[in-house]
């Protein structure tokens, strides 16, 4: 196995940066890649050299001798980009093996502010974005009137491409009424991309070549499969593809016998931003299970929605995914709990479906039915072999394995890398 793909089997949030540093350590890949999405993501590394939140950089960057790619696929605010790399700068982590795709997309000024008014007028149907920019980066990304890293290659030719969809931007936003001057953007934006410009290169080549010398790789996805545009409960999805298939894509890898996609999901689920959450625990519950697993938005801070295990859609994503193998993070979350219930089908206008509909107004619809299984009651954060986890425990770990239809072959049960079992 040469390629490893790691992805998110639910709505985001499942802990990926976590297990993206865990198989970097065990794997040893020469690469990590992330191949979509944004800023709107957020994985948080806890490892001996500390904490760190990573919102753009591949989560390989803790480990020094490995390239981390921001691929094709992304939509990259160089902004904050910057402030990410000062930031691990000043942590004294080594920051000169980024390398940026001069095809992945700029987010703009001009995005924040469609993201602002896209939202506002979409009323009480919200999709609560993450406001990084992302939707209107790849709408203009796909209305082909996006900015590319490889536009910023020089000053001039920044500023002419800039000043080409400048005017077309100043027609959408009522007569540039809001729009910042033109040159107030060229003057910033040149500031900061041509600190970045060291970085960015034809990442698909380099991939290409190490893949032909079969070194070893590990794409990186960010959101969960539930927020993909095409595969996800639309229209309550990110803007980008976050799926397996779109691993490749993304990353101008092509797919290879013998890789592998893992897919990791949390021992319950949890949503941020609108949209329904079949299992959403009652509150008494959704409270504990909140406070203990931290159960806020690295991004944005917000309080995610707290669920019960669904099956349904675990799996629906290992479906779509063709998942090789499961990860299931925070399982020591529901330490404390006498009995946790599973949904294992829905009830839909009278009629149990155990499939996921393609359209949001039947999902909205859609009732759980949950099945019961007694607790373990046992603290289980510092356990490090599986077979000294408790009984009921495994036995919740073989329900949903079944269930999802892959096999399970690690537990993470805590935030810090070392807190993870493997299970043979
Ligand atoms: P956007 O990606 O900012 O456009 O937000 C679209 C939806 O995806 C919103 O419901 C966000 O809360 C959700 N979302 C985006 N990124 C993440 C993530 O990394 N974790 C969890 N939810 C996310």
């Amino acid at each position: 196995m040469t390629r490893l793909i790691i992805i998110g089997g639910q709505w985001g949030d499942e802990g990926k940066g976590k297990i993206v540093d865990w198989y970097t350590s065990k794997f040893k890949p020469s690469f990590v890649v992330r191949f979509n999405g944004g800023a709107n993501a957020g994985h948080t590394v806890v490892n001996g050299k500390g904490k760190f939140k990573l919102h753009l950089i591949p989560s390989g960057i803790l480990h020094k001798n490995i390239k981390c790619v921001l691929a094709n696929g992304m939509v990259v605010d160089p902004v904050e980009l910057l402030g990410e790399i000062s930031t691990l700068e000043s942590s004294g982590v080594f920051t000169k093996n980024i390398l940026i795709s001069d095809r992945a997309h700029i987010v703009m000024p001009w995005h924040f502010l469609a993201e602002e008014i896209d939202e506002r007028s979409r009323g009480k149907n919200l999709i609560g974005t993450t406001k990084k920019g992302i939707g209107p980066a790849y709408s203009d990304k796909v209305g082909r009137t996006g900015l590319r890293f490889a536009d910023a290659a020089s000053k001039s030719l920044f500023r002419a491409k800039l000043e080409e969809i400048y005017k077309i931007k100043k027609v959408h936003f009522s007569a540039g009424s809001k729009l910042p001057e033109v040159e107030i953007i060229i003057e910033n934006y040149w500031k900061i991309l041509s600190k970045l410009n060291k970085y960015v290169t034809k990442t698909e080549e380099v991939l290409k070549t190490a893949s032909e010398k079969n070194q070893k790789i590990i794409l990186e996805g960010a959101q969960g499969s539930l927020l993909d545009v095409e595969w996800g409960i639309y229209n309550k999805v990110t803007s980008s593809p976050t799926t397996r298939l779109g691993a490749y894509q993304g990353s101008g890898i092509l797919p290879k016998e013998g890789d592998r996609a893992f897919g990791v999901y949390k021992a319950y689920i949890t949503k941020v931003g609108e949209g329904y959450l079949p299992t959403r625990m009652k509150e008494d519950v959704e409270k504990i299970i909140r406070e203990r697993g931290n159960e806020f938005g690295v991004t944005t801070g917000r309080p995610r929605k707290c669920g019960w295990f669904d099956a349904p859609l675990a799996k629906y994503t290992a479906e779509i995914n063709g998942f090789d193998e499961v990860v299931i993070t925070k399982p020591d979350v529901l330490d404390t709990l006498e009995r946790i219930k599973i949904c294992v089908g829905y009830s839909l206008n009278g009629k149990r479906i155990n499939s996921v509909t393609s359209s949001e107004v039947e999902f909205n619809k859609c009732q759980p039915i949950y099945e019961e299984v007694p607790g373990w009651r046992e603290e289980t954060s510092s356990i490090k072999k599986y077979k000294d986890l408790p009984t009921n425990f495994k036995k919740y770990l073989s329900v949903i394995e079944k269930l999802i239809g892959v096999k399970i072959s690690a537990v993470s049960l805590g935030p810090a890398t070392k807190q993870t079992v493997t299970i043979n």
